[in-house]
């Protein structure tokens, strides 16, 4: 895999790569990259398409190539053919659902993650807007009680007599649909962290902000600010036993989002990840953390999820100097705080949660001893 020859980059031919701003500034191309398919190109590759964007992967048609008999001169101009497919460092998402996010981000409409505690909705949007070279703005809806809450929060401190003095404080959210409409060049991605934990009458007053209004309601200027078309909204919803009863999005708030469901990863792609994070750890023992929690999470008795964060708890723990010569005495401990702890109830009481889960981590750690070593 060395360079590319100039008979493998034929004028038509479509390629992958990442541009950046160009370096020559008396350059009529703003946009340069040096690789095609990963690959060193055969020349410099230059663009002037204005849907490129600095930094993010995209795929490219050759358009033009010059003076291909000169290996030191010419170039490769490049026009825009379409978005590359998502690379995500570091996290694992379903192929199926991936293709399905890049359509609904490439066409702007809402998106609405639905799916259990820890399977890395946070993760994969971070990593979306990080791929995507988009603005990300974090906002935790679970605090929110006001309509007004989502935009700006209320500070109250000492005056110079001691009086009290309120403040009106703008929100990240505000910040961004404030900066958004002044910075076009930037894409801005909004996340709505636990949608289905704020009060329902402020989630309505977010509503025309997510329909075809695209605006809402400044509270300290007093007026409607329109949110311009480089802001896009991801939600997350978390459903499960203790949110079951307070996932209540109605039809009308739901009808706004493109709904899309995860699940947790497979459990050779989060063995895979958890060893990635804690090489001490041997592959035999993350194998088993593993097929613990899919137990639990498979398990028809309990409606809650079992979070990915719970399964690296345990590797936090196990590759520790005080618990390292211990492990498979420790296991049981671990997992005692690390997975029945997250379930409610007590791990010794088995008319509990947290009590179903202790008998299915012992069973799984019998049957582990009874199979032989493979
Ligand atoms: N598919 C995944 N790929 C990579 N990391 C993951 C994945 N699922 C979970 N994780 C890891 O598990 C932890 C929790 O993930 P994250 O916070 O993204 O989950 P979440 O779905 O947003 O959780 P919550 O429902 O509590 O908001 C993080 O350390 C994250 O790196
Ligand atoms: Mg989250």
């Amino acid at each position: 895999m060395g360079k590319l020859t100039l008979e493998e980059v034929k004028v038509g031919g479509v390629f992958e790569t990442t541009f950046w701003k160009n370096p020559d500034d008396a350059s009529s191309y703003p946009l340069r990259a040096t690789h095609l398919d990963g690959r060193r190109a055969p020349k410099v590759v230059l663009s002037k398409d204005p849907r490129v964007v600095a930094g993010v992967p995209c795929r490219v048609r050759v358009a033009a190539i010059t003076k291909p008999e000169r290996s030191d001169h010419g170039i490769i101009e490049a026009t825009y053919s379409g978005p590359a497919p998502f690379k995500l460092e570091g996290v694992y998402v379903d192929p199926i659902v991936a293709r399905k996010l890049q359509v609904l981000l490439e066409s702007g409409l809402n998106i609405l993650l639905d799916g259990p505690q820890g399977c890395g909705k946070t993760t994969l949007t971070r990593s979306i807007a990080q791929t995507l070279g988009m603005e990300f703005v974090f906002f935790n809806c679970g605090a929110v009680v006001e309509a007004t809450d989502f935009f700006a929060t209320i500070q109250v401190r000492a005056g110079d007599s001691g009086q009290p003095v309120t403040s009106f404080v703008k929100t990240e959210v505000l910040e961004a649909l404030e900066r958004a409409g002044a910075e076009p060049e930037k894409r801005f991605l909004v996340f709505l962290d636990e949608l289905n934990r704020c009060q329902e009458s402020a989630r309505n007053a977010l509503m025309p902000a997510l329909d075809s209004s695209r605006r809402v309601f400044h509270p300290i200027d007093n007026r409607f600010l329109a949110i311009s078309d480089n802001v896009q909204f991801i939600a997350a919803v978390n459903r499960g036993a203790e949110f079951s009863g307070t996932f209540g999005i109605d039809a009308a708030q739901l009808d706004r989002f493109a709904p899309l469901q995860m699940g947790y990863l497979p459990a050779d792609e989060e063995v895979k990840l958890l060893r990635g994070r804690h090489p001490e750890l041997g592959q035999a023992l993350v194998e088993r953390i593993v097929a613990i929690a899919d137990a639990v999470r498979n398990s028809a008795e309990l409606e809650a999820g079992l979070s990915v964060r719970a399964t690296e708890e345990v590797c936090v723990y196990l590759k520790h100097p005080l618990m390292l010569a211990e492990q498979q005495r420790m296991l049981p401990e671990v997992l005692k705080s690390s997975f029945c702890g997250r379930f409610g109830g007590r791990w010794d009481d088995a008319t509990t949660d947290a009590g179903a889960v202790w008998a299915l981590v012992q069973r799984e750690l019998m049957d582990a001893q009874a199979r032989p070593p493979t």
